[in-house]
């Protein structure tokens, strides 16, 4: 029994080296220690094996079946940890390679500039109205103090919808809207879509305006400016001077058009400026007492400022843009020049 037994450890011994691998495993599993396995075998040759020797016999059987067990189980976790090795290798992730990026949009030049116009005036307290941008005659003109047949019409190339329902030609109505729901003291912004039927370099027939209106007691045309000259200097930097020119518009008295010293040149005369160191950058003035009144106001009591600016215009001067047809074509190569 002796002999029989350090053979089959020989002969084990000699098989691990070829365990490698699961199946390997299983194999060797069913040569020694399945029921019918080698080892197991050492047991039924007791038998043969003399009386009084048995009870020595069977100790040596059972050191072996322990052994060979204890074989089987290294081999197992060795193939095991092997496997693991194995699968982590092949997933491994390098952290030091870069990653891939998203994609990641942009906000529209036209967008940023309304956003900057709004971040300054609600500094201020102003709040936001949007009116509608079909809008019939009386918001868009008539109680704007632009009655019909008034020769002022003609400033807008208006499209009309019907008889009295027009695309509004300018955010001004909105000052109407507010006024009609709201009491003084108002300070709100108008941003919206207007539209002209006017197209060039600097023309679209759909744009952009911010109107703005201050309606309380004793404002002048001096809040104004002061208000003008924050909004300025905000958007083109602090050393940007403001002028205002003598200008008309129906819904004013009196008008402005509000000049901006010029943030290329600084005043000196450049091709942006047209040699004259001045941008026009928006229109603005005294709320006309006709259009206090048409809102129920008493111009005796209240008095107001309005301004409206031109948001295209005003992207256009910051940007460097001189065409406005590109803010509306979508071309990537023009938008991402745009990503902060
Ligand atoms: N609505 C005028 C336009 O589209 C701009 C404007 C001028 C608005 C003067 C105002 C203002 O509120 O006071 O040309």
């Amino acid at each position: 029994m002796e002999e029989k037994i350090s053979a089959l450890r020989a002969q084990l011994e000699a098989d691990r080296a070829a365990v490698h691998n699961k199946e390997d495993l299983s194999a060797f599993w069913q040569k020694y220690l399945s029921k019918n396995g080698a080892v197991t075998g050492l047991t039924k040759g007791l038998r043969d094996v003399p009386k009084e020797d048995r009870p020595a016999a069977g100790k040596l059987i059972n050191e072996c079946k322990t052994w060979a067990e204890g074989v089987y189980e290294t081999l197992a976790a060795d193939i095991a940890a092997a496997e693991l090795a194995a699968r982590n290798a092949a997933e491994a992730v390098d952290i030091t390679l870069p990653g891939t990026p998203n994609p990641t949009g942009g906000l529209h030049p036209i967008t940023l500039v309304k956003n900057q116009i709004i971040d300054v005036f609600a500094g201020m307290g102003f709040q936001i109205y949007e009116g509608p941008e079909i809008e019939d005659d009386d918001h868009n003109f008539t109680r704007l103090n632009v009655p019909k047949n008034h020769p002022a019409r003609d400033m807008q190339d208006t499209f009309y919808v019907a008889e009295d329902i027009v695309l509004r030609t300018q955010t001004s109505g909105g000052q109407i809207r507010v006024m009609d729901a709201q009491r003084p003291p108002i300070k709100v912004l108008v941003p919206g879509r207007v539209f002209r039927s006017d197209s060039d370099a600097t023309h679209s027939p759909m744009f952009h305006q911010m109107e703005g209106l201050v309606v309380d007691r004793n404002i002048t045309l001096c809040d104004l400016q002061g208000m003008l000259d924050k909004f300025v200097q905000s958007l083109f930097g602090p050393e940007v001077k403001t002028r205002l020119r003598p200008s008309y518009f129906p819904f004013t008295e009196p008008s402005v058009e509000v000049d901006v010293s010029c943030f290329e040149c600084g005043g000196k005369g450049c091709s942006l400026c047209k040699h004259t160191g001045w941008i026009e950058v928006l229109g603005a003035g005294v709320v006309h007492h006709n259009v206090l009144r048409n809102c129920g106001i008493d111009p005796e009591v209240y008095s107001g400022f309005a301004f409206g600016i031109g948001i295209e215009r005003i992207a256009m001067l910051k940007y460097g843009i001189n065409n406005i047809g590109l803010m509306f074509e979508n071309d990537l190569r023009f938008l991402r020049q745009f990503k902060d």
